[in-house]
Formats: C-alpha cells, sequence, structure tokens
C-alpha cells in the first residue's frame, strides 16, 4: 500500500498558510530529486539512459531547471513547449520533439533548433522538407502497433489511436530516411497511460526490441536510441501499489540481452518520456472550504475549482485527499467535494468519506504534480493559481497567481476590423 505523505509536518503546514492565500500549488522538489535519483540508479546498467521528461506534465521553467540539473531531457508536445524547454537550458540533443497533427511552422522551429525529430505519419516526412527544405540526419519515427497491443484501459486501443506509424509503414519509414540522408534513428512508441502493471511496460520493450532487430533485418539500418514512451502510473489510491522500477529494469535487462545484445545491436540507448511518474506524485493542490452545505447530500464547496485541476471532472480521476490536523480523524462523514465552476461535475470526489469538515478548514489534493495546472483553464473567468516548490527546506513562488490584467490581456481595447 501506497502511503500518502504531506511534504511538510502540520505547524510547517501552518505557518505556510499565514504566508500564502489559498488555493495553491506546491510541488516538493526534494521528493522528485530523490525519486528520480531511484529510476536512474534502477537502470543504471542501460547504455546512456535518459528520460525526457514530458512537458505537458508540469511545464513550469523552474521545474524543468531542476530535471535538467538530474541528467533528464524534455519531450515537447507543441512549439511553446519546445521553447520552454530552451528556456530552461535544455539541449537540443536532450529534446524530443514529439507532435501529431503538426503544424508546418512547428516542423520548422524544431529543425532550426535541432532537436529530435519524432515524426507521428509517413507524409510528414514530405512536410518536413517542404517547410524546412532540409532533412534532419538523426530522425525517430512513433510505431503504432495496431493489433500487435491491446493499449491499456486509458489510452485504448492502438488500432483506434490516431497517432503513430503502422506496422507496414515503418521500415519505408526509415529507407526514406536514409535515402533523404539521415544517419542515426529512433524508435518511439507510446501505448499506455498511468499504467502500474511492470508486465505491460516489459511487453512494450519486448515489441520495439524486437522491430529494432526487423528494421535492421528488413533494412539494414541500424536504431541507435529506443523511446519507450511515457504512461508509467502512480499509486493515486491509498491501497494501490507503487510501480517497482528495479523489477522493470530487470526484466528489460533480460530482454536487451536476449533480443538486443544477442543479435550485435548494442549498444542501443533506452529512453522514456515519462511524466507523471516524475513528478506526479510530488505536487499537493492546497484549498481551503468555503462552505459545508447540506442538500439532498452533503458538500463541501473549495476556493479552488475544476479550472485548476480538471482530472476528477474529465476522467473521474481518484485523487487522495487530506484534511490537514484530521489526519488521525475518523472518516466517518460522506461528501461530495466541489468547486464553484457553473457545472455541476466541477468535483473532486464524489461520495467521499472524510472526516467532519468545518468552514476554513484546509484541504490537501494529492498527486497534482502531473496533469493537474497545466491542464487548467479559464472558464468562469476563473484565474489560474500559483505554484510554488519546496526545494532544499526552503519554499520558493515560481508561479505567481493570474491577474484579471492577464486574463484581459489578450482581448483589444478596440475592435479592430480586418
Ligand atoms: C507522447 C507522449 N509522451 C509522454 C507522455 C507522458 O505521459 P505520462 O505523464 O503519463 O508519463 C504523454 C502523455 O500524454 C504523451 O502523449
Amino acid at each position: 500500500m501506497a502511503e500518502k505523505r504531506l511534504p511538510f509536518s502540520h505547524s510547517e503546514f501552518s505557518a505556510l498558510l499565514e504566508k500564502i492565500p489559498t488555493p495553491f500549488y506546491l510541488y516538493d522538489g526534494d521528493g522528485i530529486r530523490d525519486n528520480v535519483r531511484k529510476i536512474y540508479s534502477a537502470f543504471s546498467w542501460a547504455p546512456s539512459f535518459k528520460n525526457y521528461f514530458a512537458v505537458k506534465a508540469l511545464p513550469n521553467v523552474h521545474i524543468l531547471r531542476l530535471l535538467s540539473s538530474l541528467g533528464l531531457g524534455a519531450d515537447a508536445s507543441s512549439l511553446p513547449e519546445l521553447l520552454l524547454a530552451r528556456d530552461a537550458g535544455i539541449a537540443p540533443e536532450d529534446t524530443v520533439f514529439t507532435s501529431n497533427d503538426t503544424a508546418d511552422e512547428e516542423f520548422r522551429a524544431a529543425i532550426n533548433m535541432g532537436v529530435i525529430l519524432n515524426l507521428d505519419d509517413e507524409s510528414h516526412i514530405d512536410r518536413v522538407i517542404e517547410t524546412s527544405h532540409a532533412f534532419p540526419s538523426r530522425i525517430c519515427f512513433r510505431y503504432n502497433p495496431g493489433p500487435e497491443r491491446t493499449g491499456n484501459a486509458i489510452i485504448g486501443n492502438p488500432v483506434e489511436a490516431k497517432y503513430g506509424v503502422t506496422r507496414d509503414q515503418i521500415v519505408r519509414c526509415y529507407e526514406r530516411a536514409r535515402a533523404l540522408g539521415s544517419t542515426k534513428f529512433g524508435l518511439h512508441t507510446m501505448v499506455a497511460s498511468n499504467e502500474l502493471n511492470v508486465d505491460y511496460i516489459t511487453e512494450t520493450a519486448r515489441m520495439v526490441f524486437t522491430l529494432v532487430k526487423r528494421i535492421w533485418d528488413e533494412a539494414g539500418i541500424r536504431i541507435s536510441f529506443v523511446d519507450l514512451g511515457g504512461g508509467v502510473g502512480i499509486p493515486y489510491r491509498p491501497e494501490d501499489k507503487e510501480f517497482d522500477f528495479n523489477a522493470l529494469s530487470d526484466s528489460i535487462h533480460k530482454l536487451y540481452d536476449e533480443i538486443i545484445v544477442s543479435s550485435s545491436l548494442s549498444p542501443l540507448k533506452i529512453t522514456f518520456e515519462m511524466g507523471r511518474s516524475i513528478t506526479g506524485p510530488y505536487g499537493y493542490l492546497v484549498s481551503r472550504v468555503r462552505h459545508v452545505s447540506h442538500k439532498y447530500k452533503d458538500y463541501v464547496g473549495l476556493d479552488a475549482s475544476m479550472a485548476d485541476l480538471m482530472r476528477p471532472a474529465l476522467y473521474g480521476a481518484y485523487h487522495h485527499i487530506t484534511v490537514l490536523g484530521k489526519e488521525n480523524a475518523m472518516c466517518d462523514h460522506m461528501y461530495d467535494v466541489t468547486g464553484s465552476l457553473c457545472e455541476n461535475n466541477d468535483k473532486f470526489a464524489i461520495d467521499r468519506m472524510l472526516p467532519e469538515i468545518e468552514r476554513g478548514d484546509v484541504l490537501v489534493i494529492h498527486d497534482a504534480g502531473a496533469h493537474s495546472h497545466s491542464m487548467g483553464f479559464n472558464y468562469n473567468a476563473k484565474l489560474r493559481h500559483a505554484e510554488y516548490l519546496k526545494l532544499d527546506g526552503r519554499i520558493y513562488k515560481i508561479r505567481r497567481d493570474e491577474t484579471y490584467s492577464d486574463y484581459v490581456s489578450t482581448m483589444l481595447s478596440e475592435m479592430e476590423e480586418i
């Protein structure tokens, strides 16, 4: 069972709440650092192991700098994410551009920046040439295995997925890239989301290693790095087990020896582009109770809303909640925990057993370190909230609260005729 930790003692939290208004996001940088070290140490056998952090999970330049200092690269899915990675000082050769339905100017920018281009479709080869009048010497393709894999429950069936190059297209893509002058080749796939089963990710490695061998056998093209994607899960529920990176590393190591070393295709750089499993458990949305109301059900209304954290409303995702100062009280009251949007699905939890709650209580919503603040939005003109980072025992503000001026900054004061 995974323990639901708080990054502070109760008294430290109280001192912090004296200084900063709720709601806010708080990230435990020390926890992120220990986690990264644990994962890198599990894969210390793997040649040049790297995780390209999925910027979409937590797109804050200070977080990216911290991760970069720990040896991570970046996986960007859009031009602004590429720029963010650049501004965090992440080198182009440590940045993968994994986009889909890509705009011409994004191809152009990625080529100019010299990042690793990970193409989502065979037709994108032509788009790159047309838009950039060049083809990169280092290129990667995203593979969609189709019926070869079932996908997991969250990401869905690969046959239905819009992403990636098919089994029949993949070898031809590399041959075309070689004909265009590419000399360094990567192979990427992403067929899981929030997957806690080590065997599932291991099977992805088997599939990718087997494909590396097929590309060599059929085209004589040597793949120099594989990107096994993101999608490693975190224990959102207290009863979930933590993902076992040592077990994953051991099973991938065996497959590496069996398929890659035995075919003389070693060294093959092994990379991932995990986001959630890097920062997810180390983020907290801290919010205060505005109202407790008793209607046909009992409601706890917070000063945060689904505009701060939409995962529960979007996917019915579970986020554990701790009531500060009541950690040891009986959870004998059932509540819906809501925000203030004019949407009835603006709920952080439905029928959640919690201690009796009073106005003014502070609720800490766990596992909000990935795909959380970044999925925020402005509906109902809700302003987005500040982010703080705890590092080496200090607390830093890394994003201020949005203001009304920020909100209206893209609206023109006078209409402009076009
Ligand atoms: C292409 C790609 N890579 C990596 C990720 C990161 O996934 P996770 O944060 O679950 O590891 C995503 C998530 O949406 C993705 O679409």
